[in-house]
């Protein structure tokens, strides 16, 4: 991979890159999608990550299909693939960890211990590795896009770090990799993710700038779904993602929430139209 990324560069060719987990769907597809506009070679990483899993989570669990991955990866036109194994990534030696301090602790972080120190750390040899001009990330996962965005301007990295919209179902369900562990009845229940990032905008749309009394809104609904159970639902600044106590500046709505045993994530982000508007935008 190495050999390949440096024979795009000596050609003077704008490498983009998709790292992912595999397990694909249309949500990873819009990424590639998104990085053949801007990039050619462009290339696709699937490596589950165990430094990025708690001890008690899904890493063996975690679905894994790699032969259907490759063919969706050579359908979208994506011109390699990178699937390294675990000893080629974390050698016996491996001993030097990315850690983005304060993003890091809160939210995902604290609900998931090391959790992006381990994101951190194999999305930053993942760009050593390929030393993409353009690497592409998913607002679905708000918060590691925040920190991969910082980590890369805090360590000079060459990659221009893209942010890219969330896609669902037609049910408003965010497309995830774990939405495979739900059962037909949690599948239905976990619509309630995006029932309640739509209950919060349309109290936004309507006036309200109170982050307790939106987030008694979210409470409201998740609490009305008998198989979610809340892990945070907070409203926070979307540079720092501190809790903010009014919303008059860049946001994000997060979610986190447990459908049964799979845990979900979602967010809508909001932003006045214009410094100092009082009207909102909205990106679900
Ligand atoms: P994974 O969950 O496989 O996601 C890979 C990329 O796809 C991430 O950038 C994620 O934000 C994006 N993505 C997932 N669901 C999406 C959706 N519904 N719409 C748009 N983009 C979506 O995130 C990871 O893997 C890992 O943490 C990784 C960055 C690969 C590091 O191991």
């Amino acid at each position: 991979m190495k050999e390949q990324a440096r024979q795009a560069r000596a050609e003077n060719r704008v490498a983009g890159l998709v790292t992912t987990m595999g397990a694909l769907h249309r949500g990873h597809l819009a990424l590639i999608d998104r990085a053949k506009q801007d990039c050619s070679p462009v290339i696709a990483s699937i490596f589950v990550n165990p430094k990025q899993f708690g001890p008690n989570e899904d890493f063996s669990k975690y679905p894994r299909a790699f032969d259907s991955d490759r063919e969706k990866l050579e359908q979208a036109g994506v011109d390699s693939l990178f699937a390294p194994e675990e000893p080629e990534m974390y050698p016996l030696s491996f001993s030097t960890y990315v850690n983005v301090e304060g993003l890091s602790d809160r939210l995902e972080g604290r609900s998931r211990p090391g959790h992006f120190r381990g994101v951190a750390t194999v999305v930053m040899k993942l760009l050593q590795i390929v030393q993409p001009s353009f690497a592409y990330f998913g607002r679905k996962d708000a918060q590691q896009s925040r920190i991969i965005t910082q980590m890369a301007r805090d360590l000079d990295v060459h990659t221009e770090i893209v942010v890219c919209p969330i896609e669902r179902e037609p049910d408003g369900l965010a497309l995830s990799s774990r939405n495979a562990y739900l059962n037909t009845e949690e599948r239905k229940a976990a619509t309630v993710l995006h029932r309640a990032l739509e209950a919060a905008r349309s109290e936004l749309a309507a006036g309200v700038r109170d982050a307790l009394q939106l987030q008694a809104v979210l409470h409201g609904t998740l609490g009305a779904e008998r198989l979610a159970r809340v892990d945070y639902a907070e409203i926070v600044d979307a540079e720092s993602f501190e809790p903010v106590v009014r919303v008059n500046k860049p946001c994000y709505v997060l979610l986190a929430v447990f459908i049964g045993k799979t845990r979900l994530i979602d967010n809508l982000q909001v932003a006045p139209r214009e410094p100092g508007s009082d009207e909102l935008l909205f990106h679900f």
